[in-house]
């Protein structure tokens, strides 16, 4: 990858549950491990899960408990080597996630910026606009849908949603959580029937993660599946799935918030 190159893929799936954050952790673990420079961002600030996933957790509530209020320290020294961008503590009442917080922990990669290539988004379930808005701004979109059929239309809403209200077209697919590959093969193909009158937009499929009993392990240990199981089936198929991510072209960003232009994120956050 050329150095001046920054990769920014967000991954999204309108239904809660499916898996986003699991596939957001452990992908950037695996680029990582490949030799790239990764900020993984914690986008769901109401309910940040990433750090808890990580046993982040443990260290930053001692630290918020010094730190009072202030939460302007996001960046935390993740497994491989990932920077963890995540509102420290305890999930953060409703009312206290407002728009400079985002700002502002979008604004502390500044210092980061020269030195990283890449940088993943989770982002929460639903479509609420500033989380929709957050997932156009990145220039892949990683969309993770399991092998129910509420999951295959929250998908094909949230597709729509972002190719009528912002022009995006192209969409990566992975379905998580199956019980046999041909299953999710077979989501994919249903995604793509339900989206058959939307010609313009195109989807790629990456691959399917198989339900994993050490992904509940990983969880209760608080550590990242890749490095709790590495050669587990489903870190295996998220290894896949990174590969192929590096071996394809990057598409930039789509220029409402940009990696590492702090300034223009916080006009437009
Ligand atoms: N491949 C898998 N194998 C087994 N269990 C899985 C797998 N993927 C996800 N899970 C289970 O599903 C739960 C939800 O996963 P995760 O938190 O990654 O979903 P999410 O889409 O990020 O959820 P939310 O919408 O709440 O952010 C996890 O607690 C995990 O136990
Ligand atoms: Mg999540």
């Amino acid at each position: 990858m050329n150095s001046s190159t920054k990769q920014i893929i967000a991954v999204a799936g309108c239904k809660g549950g499916v898996g986003k954050t699991l596939i957001a952790v452990n992908l950037a673990l695996s680029l990582a491990n490949n030799g790239r420079r990764v900020v993984l961002m914690d986008g769901n600030l109401a309910v940040p899960d990433v750090g808890i996933s990580l046993g982040l957790e443990k260290n930053l509530n001692v630290e918020r408990q010094k730190e009072g209020q202030d939460i302007a320290n996001f960046i935390k020294e993740g497994p491989s080597g990932v920077h963890v961008l995540t509102p420290l503590g305890q999930p953060i009442w409703r009312e206290t996630v407002e728009t400079g917080q985002a700002v502002r922990m979008i604004e502390s990669l500044e210092s980061l910026s020269p030195s990283l290539d890449t940088l993943i988004i989770d982002t929460a379930p639903g479509l609420a606009p500033d989380n929709i808005a957050l997932i156009q701004a990145a220039g892949e979109i990683l969309i993770v849908l399991n092998q129910e059929v509420l999951s295959l239309l929250d998908s094909v809403r949230l597709i729509r949603l972002l190719y009528r209200e912002y022009g995006v077209r192209r969409f990566n697919v992975v379905v998580n959580a199956v019980s046999n590959r041909r299953y999710g093969s077979n989501q994919f193909e249903r995604l793509q029937n339900h989206l058959s009158d939307e010609v313009a937009i195109i989807l790629r499929y990456q691959g399917a993660v198989p339900f994993d009993k050490a992904v509940a392990e990983s969880l209760s240990r608080q550590k990242a599946l890749l490095e709790s199981s590495p050669d587990c089936r489903a870190s295996k198929a998220i290894n896949r799935i990174a590969q192929q991510i590096m071996a394809a072209p990057v598409t930039p960003p789509r220029g409402r918030i940009e990696f590492f232009l702090p300034a223009r994120i916080s006009e437009r956050v």
